[in-house]
This record gives C-alpha cells, structure tokens and sequence, in this order.
C-alpha cells in the first residue's frame, strides 16, 4: 500500500505524536511519519522520535525576524523530506495566513475542547472555570484564525465536580490519543481518492 506521508510539529511532551507514531506501525494503516519538526531545540518528544528513526528537524522560531520567514522554512524542511499531510501536535506557534494556504486540508490540528468552545491555550482550566458539565477533545482542519477549521472527529469526556485541571487534562489526552489516529487515517483516506 501506498502510505501518505505525514509531518508532525511538535512543541513539547510529543505524548499525541507518539500515539500517531504508534499508529502507523500498523501496516494497514494509510499513513507513514516522515518527519517530527520542533520549534524547541528541547522539545521531549524529539528523543522518542530519534529513538524511532524518525527523521527530526529543529526550527528555532528564535531564529527568524518574521512569522512568515519562519513558517516558510519549515515548509521547506517539510517538503524536502517529501511531506503530503501535517498533524500539528502541541504545536506551541500560530501560523501564517500563507503557510495554512500553502497546506489547506492537509494540515490538521487537535485541541482540548469540544471546538468551537474554550479556545485558546488554556482550554481545560477555561472549562472548569466555565463550570461546564462535559468538555473533549477536537481534530479539526487549520484555518488561520486560531483553532477554526472544519470539524473531523470529536471525543466528550464528562466533567465531574472534583476534577482538577489536571484530572480533566489527563481524561481528556486519553480520547487525544485515540480520535487523533482515527481522524488521520480519515484525512489520508480522503487525499488519496482525490
Ligand atoms: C494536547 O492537549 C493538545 O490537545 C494540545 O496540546 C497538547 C499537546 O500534548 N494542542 P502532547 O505534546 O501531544 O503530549
């Protein structure tokens, strides 16, 4: 089977890259992991990468005077090692307007919350805040406002009294790691019929 080739950005933990790693081991799966990029020379999921022979790049935003000059460089280290599809992943940067249309409907996104509610960084203590009774996680095509784009999957978890950030953080990277493969292997599906 011919696999898509997927790029992941991360900016941190890595823990939904290596659930989409973990994935596409599977040889029917319809996608392979040509590249783990960070914008963080420290980010931790790098080493899982490594020690999976994934091919790594480091793109230090810190570098660049411009978002766009940024963004055009990881393009460029993308398409070099031939990437088709992007997972953004904990993917600490908003993007340019250039760089979501260079990549529309093949770059997608995950978050925290059942989009298009509690936008934003802080989605689960928002929740809470907020009182809500059920909150979840989302995986949704990019957009270049931040966290819009069309819907693919979405997982709810129920919000108890006694959850804490962290509690509810945790409930919620658990249905992460689930919907994030499914909605890849939705996407990839969808980019090889077209
Ligand atoms: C996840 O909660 C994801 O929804 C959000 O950033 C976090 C990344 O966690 N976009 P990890 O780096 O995948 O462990």
């Amino acid at each position: 089977m011919e696999k898509v080739k997927v790029g992941i950005l991360i900016s941190g933990r890595g823990s939904n890259m290596k659930a989409l790693v973990e994935a596409c081991r599977d040889a029917e799966f319809p996608a392979q992991v040509v590249m783990v990029l960070s914008n963080k020379p420290d980010a931790l999921g790098l080493e899982f990468a490594r020690q999976n022979n994934i091919k790594t790049a480091v793109i230090n935003h810190r570098d660049f005077s411009s978002r766009q000059e940024f963004d055009a460089a990881m393009t460029l280290e993308l398409e070099k090692a031939g990437v088709e599809i992007i997972c953004l992943a904990g993917f600490m940067r908003l993007l340019s307007p250039q760089f979501v249309e260079h990549w529309l409907d093949r770059l997608i996104n995950i978050h925290p919350s059942l989009l298009p509610e509690f936008k934003g960084a802080n989605a689960v203590g928002d929740a809470i805040k907020a009182g809500a009774i059920k909150s979840g996680c989302t995986v949704h095509y990019v957009r270049a406002e931040m966290d819009e784009g069309p819907s693919i999957i979405h997982a709810e978890v129920e919000v108890l009294a006694t959850d804490t950030q962290e509690t509810l953080s945790a409930k919620i990277l658990k249905e992460e790691h689930k919907i994030y493969p499914l909605a890849l292997k939705a996407v990839c599906e969808k980019f090889t019929t077209n």
